[in-house]
C-alpha cells in the first residue's frame, strides 16, 4: 500500500515554497518511490474555507496520513480575529499537539558554496553541521493557566512555563539518540539560574545522561547560547531546549546558513510519525511575488524520506541535487550575491527538479 503524504500548503508564500517540494515528489513517484500525495488547508487558508485554522478534515487527514508536509501558516489577514483560538498559528500548534510531534529537529547546516551568503564570516561557519532538538509540545506554548484579564483596574497577560519530569526525559533521550549517531556532544539550553521549570530540566537532562555515557553533555544559559551562535558556532553539535528557547534560536542559527529559506525541520512523535516544514514563515512581505526561497521546504522533503519513510538513498539525491543547483550558482535573491544567478521560486524549484531527475 502506497505512504500517503498530505500536503498542507497553508498561507503566504507557503503554496509557492510547497509547489516546488510536490514536483520533487512527484517526480519521485513516478521514479518508482511509492508515495501517494493529497492536499489539505490549514491556517488562514483553514480559516476562510471551513472557518477553523484546523478544519476537522484537515485534523482526520493528518492522522491518517504517514507523514506531512506543511508550507507556512499566518498573515495580517487574519492578526485581527479576536478569537485567538481561530487564529492560522493554532492551527499548526493543534496539528503538533494532536498529534504528539514533540521532537522537533532543525538542522543547521551550511552548504559550502553558501558560505558567503552568510552574515558571519566563511571562516566562522564553514563546515557548520548543528542539531537542534526543540521540544515541541509542551513548555510556555501550552501550559496552562494562561490568557488576558482585568485584574485591579488593568489588563494582565499570563502563560505559564511548565514541563513535567517525562516530557522533559523523552525529548531528552530523543537528543541523546541523535547525538549517540553524530559527534556525541550534546548541549542542554536552559535558564536554570532564574526559572524552577529549567532548574528541573537540568536535572532531568543529567539524569538521563548515564544512560548515554558515551554522549558529552554541557549545560548553558540561553542567552549565552545566543552570543555563542554568533561568535563560535562551530563549538556545537547537538542542542537541546524548550519550545520558546528552541524557536528563537533556531532562527537565529538559520542565518549561519545563509538564509532562514534554507532551514528544513522534522517534527516527529515517539513512533517516527513526523510532519515537515520550513522553519520560516508566511512570509506576507515577499509572498505573491515568487521570490521566495523554497529549499528549506525541499530540505523538508529530504528529512520526511529519511526520518519517516527511512528511504536515506531518495533523501540524499535530493540533498545532492540541491548541491548541483548551487554549484551551479543559482540563488533566490535570499541567498543572492555577486556573481550568482538571480532566480525566482520556480526557477529554483525546476533547476533541483533537473538535477534530482538526472539522478534517477
Ligand atoms: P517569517 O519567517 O515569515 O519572515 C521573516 C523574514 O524572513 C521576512 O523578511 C521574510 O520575507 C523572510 N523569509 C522567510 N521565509 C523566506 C523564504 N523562504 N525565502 C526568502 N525569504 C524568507 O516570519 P514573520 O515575518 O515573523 O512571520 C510572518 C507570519 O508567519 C506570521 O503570521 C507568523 O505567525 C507566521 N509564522 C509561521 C510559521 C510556520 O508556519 N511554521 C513560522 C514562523 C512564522
Ligand atoms: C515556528 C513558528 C511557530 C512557532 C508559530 C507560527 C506558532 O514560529 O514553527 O517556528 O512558534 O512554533
Ligand atoms: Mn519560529
Amino acid at each position: 500500500m502506497s505512504r500517503n503524504i498530505l500536503i498542507l500548503p497553508g498561507d503566504g508564500i507557503g503554496p509557492e515554497i510547497t509547489a516546488e517540494a510536490v514536483k520533487i515528489l512527484e517526480a519521485a513517484r513516478d521514479g518508482g518511490l511509492d508515495v501517494a500525495l493529497t492536499e489539505g488547508k490549514v491556517g488562514g487558508a483553514g480559516y476562510d474555507a471551513a472557518g477553523h485554522p484546523l478544519p476537522p478534515a484537515t485534523l482526520d487527514a493528518a492522522k491518517a496520513a504517514d507523514a506531512i508536509l506543511l508550507g507556512a501558516v499566518g498573515g495580517p489577514k487574519w492578526d485581527k480575529i479576536e478569537d485567538i483560538s481561530l487564529r492560522p498559528e493554532r492551527g499548526l500548534l493543534g496539528l503538533r499537539k494532536e498529534l504528539e510531534l514533540f521532537a522537533n529537529l532543525r538542522p543547521a547546516i551550511l552548504y559550502p558554496q553558501l558560505a558567503e551568503a552568510s552574515s558571519l564570516k566563511p571562516e566562522v561557519v564553514s563546515g557548520l553541521d548543528i542539531m537542534i532538538v526543540r521540544e515541541l509540545t509542551g513548555g510556555i506554548y501550552f501550559g496552562q493557566p494562561r490568557g488576558i484579564e482585568t485584574r485591579d483596574g488593568q489588563r494582565v497577560g499570563y502563560n505559564t512555563y511548565v514541563y513535567s519530569e517525562s516530557e522533559i526525559e523523552r525529548i531528552g533521550r530523543t537528543a541523546f539518540e541523535l547525538a549517540q549517531k553524530r559527534n556525541k556532544k550534546l548541549c542542554s539550553v536552559d535558564k536554570a539560574n532564574v526559572l524552577e521549570v529549567t532548574m528541573l530540566w537540568r536535572e532531568v537532562m543529567e539524569r538521563i545522561a548515564a544512560d548515554y555515557p558515551d554522549v558529552e553533555l554541557t549545560h548553558m544559559y540561553v542567552d549565552n547560547a545566543a552570543m555563542q551562535l554568533v561568535r563560535a558556532p562551530k563549538q556545537f553539535d547537538v542542542m537541546v531546549t524548550g519550545n520558546m528557547f528552541g524557536d528563537i534560536l533556531s532562527d537565529e542559527a538559520s542565518m549561519l546558513t545563509g538564509s532562514i529559506g534554507m532551514l528544513p525541520s522534522a517534527s516527529l512523535n515517539a513512533d517516527g510519525k513526523g510532519m515537515y516544514e520550513p522553519c520560516h514563515g508566511s512570509a506576507p512581505d515577499i509572498a505573491g511575488q515568487g521570490i521566495a526561497n523554497p529549499l528549506a521546504t525541499i530540505l523538508s522533503v529530504a528529512m520526511m524520506l529519511r526520518y519517516t519513510f527511512n528511504e536515506t538513498a531518495w533523501a540524499e539525491r535530493i540533498e545532492k541535487a540541491v548541491g548541483v543547483v548551487l554549484d551551479e550558482g543559482l540563488r533566490t535573491a535570499d541567498i543572492a550575491y555577486a556573481g550568482t544567478r538571480k532566480v525566482s521560486t520556480s526557477e529554483m524549484g525546476d533547476a533541483v527538479l533537473a538535477a534530482f531527475k538526472a539522478q534517477l
